[in-house]
């Protein structure tokens, strides 16, 4: 973890999202034999979005450790309003508490966050972008449910594009091997930066799949069994991330395409850009439910919820939901519990947590993203991408983690751009002194036109 700060859920390994669990599960047995773990320390909970379970859920866990709480859940009543930064705000904290929890609508505050505050910063929702702690009783529950991380076939359902629960645990899965079978509304899919990741890191194909082949048809009220069609990631035992601590026979157990485990559903992110729409959007109920493929998947949402699952679900021992929400108290205690160094991490990371990020910082990358920090606090933000050599040179921006648009480059003393897929990349300081054009219209506007070559060329650019 960066600083013992964790912005995404990346910032952790998954030797150390095993032992949060585990020490939360221990936790859990007893919430007040715990008490005073944490006397003296301060938590700041700063939330400049609405929020129930997560703001009370941590503040419930820092008071059951016996530490204390300062709020600020209103962007009004603080200096944010009168147009303090982030960056100086950060600063500000760092004086009053040892902790800061925080959310922001801006995507990628949290990274910057945790760039200026000197004390430990915890991603509570930036934006669209991520909520790892959400993840974090995600697989609690889920761990619950199956006895292991290992193995699990998930169903994602419905704001896969805006829902920021959604995209932490989609990675984290993915890490632990799972299948993930992603069931969005309409104009609602997964962004594609995460799909190109997914492909990217992982070496697996995003499958399309008939929803009625998967039997998921019915999560469409009105529009079963017509050919609605889903994406699936199958991870195989030949496709394991590279950090993850596969157990071999529970990915063989499952490897086999077939019903999943659980139904992770979200409601529409209304607050949110382009999720407005109406259009065909998964549902659950009890009638739904009822459904024979569906009768051994638990019911999982972070809730709030709205009308995507019906409270005729609420008795039925199937439904997760607020067994998920009551985890958030244990997780967010061994969290913050081994943030501050009150409990020692158990199993030894001898590997950087997350993947090694490859950031460069050359001129014409950068984000397009309008509510990223970058663009909203430049003068704060260091504007650097991750760079991805597969399958062609490509990059993110480091905060919001959003395509910075590169398909254009211009090689050093040439005086026409080319096509970033002929670019072959051996050395990263050469990288950082290229010039990137984010299309063919601005390649001609900054006199740099694509070469009319036919025969496209690899460029290597050695150091
Ligand atoms: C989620 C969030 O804030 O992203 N809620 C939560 O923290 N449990 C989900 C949502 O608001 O839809």
């Amino acid at each position: 973890m960066r600083k013992n700060s964790l912005s995404t859920i990346e910032d952790l390994s998954n030797q150390q999202i095993e032992d949060v669990l585990e020490l939360a599960g221990e936790m859990q047995q007893d919430l007040r034999a715990c008490y005073g773990l944490a006397s003296g320390y301060l938590m700041a909970s700063l939330f400049l979005e609405p929020s129930t379970r997560t703001r009370g859920s941590f503040e419930s866990a820092m008071k059951r450790l016996g530490g204390q709480t300062i709020t600020t859940a209103d962007a009004a009543t603080s200096s944010l309003a009168k147009g303090e930064t982030l960056a100086d705000t950060m600063r500000v904290w760092s004086g009053y508490a040892d902790l800061i929890v925080i959310r922001h609508p801006w995507e990628g505050s949290a990274r910057l966050a945790a760039e200026y505050a000197t004390v430990p910063v915890v991603n509570a929702g930036d934006g669209g972008h991520e909520h790892p702690t959400q993840t974090l009783c995600d697989l609690l529950t889920l761990k619950k449910e199956h006895g292991a991380l290992e193995g699990l076939r998930v169903a994602l359902c419905g704001d896969l594009k805006n829902g920021r629960t959604v995209h932490s645990l989609t990675l984290a899965l993915l890490r632990f091997g799972a299948q993930i079978i992603f069931v969005p509304g309409e104009g609602l899919d997964l962004p594609d930066y995460l799909k190109q990741r997914i492909v990217s890191e992982y070496g697996v194909p995003i499958e399309r799949v008939s929803a009625k082949d998967m039997d998921l048809g019915a999560l469409f009220e009105g529009r079963e069994g017509d050919s609605a069609f889903l994406n699936a990631v199958y991870m195989t035992p030949t496709q394991p991330h590279q950090l993850a601590i596969h157990q071999q026979d529970a990915l063989v157990k499952f490897a086999s395409k077939g019903r999943p485990l659980a139904l992770y559903m979200t409601r529409k992110q209304k607050e949110r850009e382009g999720s407005g729409a109406p259009g065909a959007y998964p549902k659950v109920n009890a009638r739904i439910m009822s459904s024979s493929s569906l009768s051994k998947a638990v019911v999982m949402h972070p809730l709030p919820r709205v009308d995507e699952l019906a409270t005729d679900m609420d008795q039925d021992p199937r439904s997760k939901y607020f067994e998920q929400a009551w985890n958030g108290v244990p997780v967010r205690m061994a969290l913050i519990s081994l943030i501050l160094g009150l409990k020692p991490w158990r199993r030894a990371t001898d590997t950087a947590p997350g993947k090694p990020q490859v950031l460069v910082a050359a001129e014409g990358l950068r984000c397009v993203n309008p509510i990223c920090v970058v663009n909203k606090e430049p003068q704060n933000a260091h504007a650097e991408v991750v760079f991805y050599s597969k399958p062609s040179p490509w990059f993110l921006c480091k905060y919001c983690e959003r395509q910075a648009p590169a398909e254009y480059f211009i090689p050093s003393g040439q005086t026409h751009s080319r096509p970033i897929k002929e670019l072959m990349v051996s050395s990263m300081d050469q990288l950082s002194r290229l010039r990137f054009l984010p299309d063919r219209q601005s390649a001609i506007a900054a006199g740099f036109p694509p070469t009319l070559s036919e025969h496209s060329k690899v460029i290597e650019v050695k150091g």
